[in-house]
């Protein structure tokens, strides 16, 4: 982990409250881990907490990052003022992301609302793989960049509540009927609620098929240090607290235990 200071060379508003940005960060761009986490601090008044943000878009080659984000407080909604040209002071990068194995060929990403982010720089490590993606949303207007996914994908399944748009329910009950079809794959990676990641992680039991799950979790320190992320994770004897911001955000669904 380092700090950078970091310059933003593109702001989008990717609706009335989601943002997606992107700076200049050579050393970054060329050390994040899809799944790690970027701690932002949003404001130069020095009581104010950094925010932790996914990363969505890891770029080596032109040096740079994106991260999209929604405006939940007073932090990200400054954070959302921010002009290009404008200098971030960010730790990153931060987390365990995911474990990417290059023999995995058939690979499922499943995400839910403002959690799916992380998975579109997981889906840019697999070039060759076959690729379905189920996202899911409330509605049809909170579908942020389900053309990019879908773009990147060789099967992709919007989800939503309310069946404005795709498939009519939830992730779960799509992944569900994928699975029962009984084209398996090697692996499914999920973003998203926690509610979310626990009907996943029953499904992948279920199927036996290995699955990362990232954990959202409210962060403060983003270091391992204040305990304020911690979760349940198995043992061999038992179980422990791990921290969601060091130990994770990416875990092994069988280790989680989930409450
Ligand atoms: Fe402080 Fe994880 S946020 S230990």
């Amino acid at each position: 982990m380092n700090r950078h200071f970091v310059e933003i060379v593109e702001r989008k508003q990717l609706n009335s409250d989601i943002y997606q940005f992107t700076v200049r960060a050579p050393e970054l761009a060329a050390r994040a881990l899809p799944g790690q986490f970027l701690h932002i601090n949003c404001s130069d008044d020095v009581s104010m907490l950094r925010r932790p943000i996914s990363i969505f878009d890891i770029d080596a080659t032109n040096h740079r990052l994106s991260f999209i984000f929604q405006v939940r407080g007073r932090g990200t909604a400054l954070l959302a003022q921010k002009k290009v040209g404008a200098k971030l002071d960010i730790l990153a990068p931060l987390g365990t992301g995911f474990e990417i194995k290059p023999d995995y060929q058939n690979i499922y990403v499943v995400g839910g609302g403002i959690g799916v982010f992380p998975l579109y720089a997981l889906l840019k490590q697999y070039p060759d793989a076959h690729k379905t993606t189920i996202l899911g949303f409330a509605s049809v207007g909170k579908c942020i960049r389900a053309g990019t996914f879908a773009d990147i994908s060789d099967q992709f399944i919007c989800c939503t509540d309310d069946g404005s748009s795709g498939f009519h329910g939830n992730t779960a009950q799509a992944l569900e009927r994928q699975l029962q079809s009984g084209y398996l794959p090697d692996i499914i990676f999920a973003c998203g609620p926690t509610v979310m990641l626990r009907a996943i992680a029953k499904l992948a039991a279920q199927f036996n098929i290995p699955c990362q799950v990232s954990l959202e979790e409210r962060m403060a320190c983003g270091i391992g240090a204040c305990l304020v992320c911690a979760c349940k994770t198995r043992t061999e004897s038992g179980w422990q607290h791990s921290h969601v911001c060091k130990d994770g955000p990416v875990f092994w669904a069988q280790d989680v235990i989930w409450e």
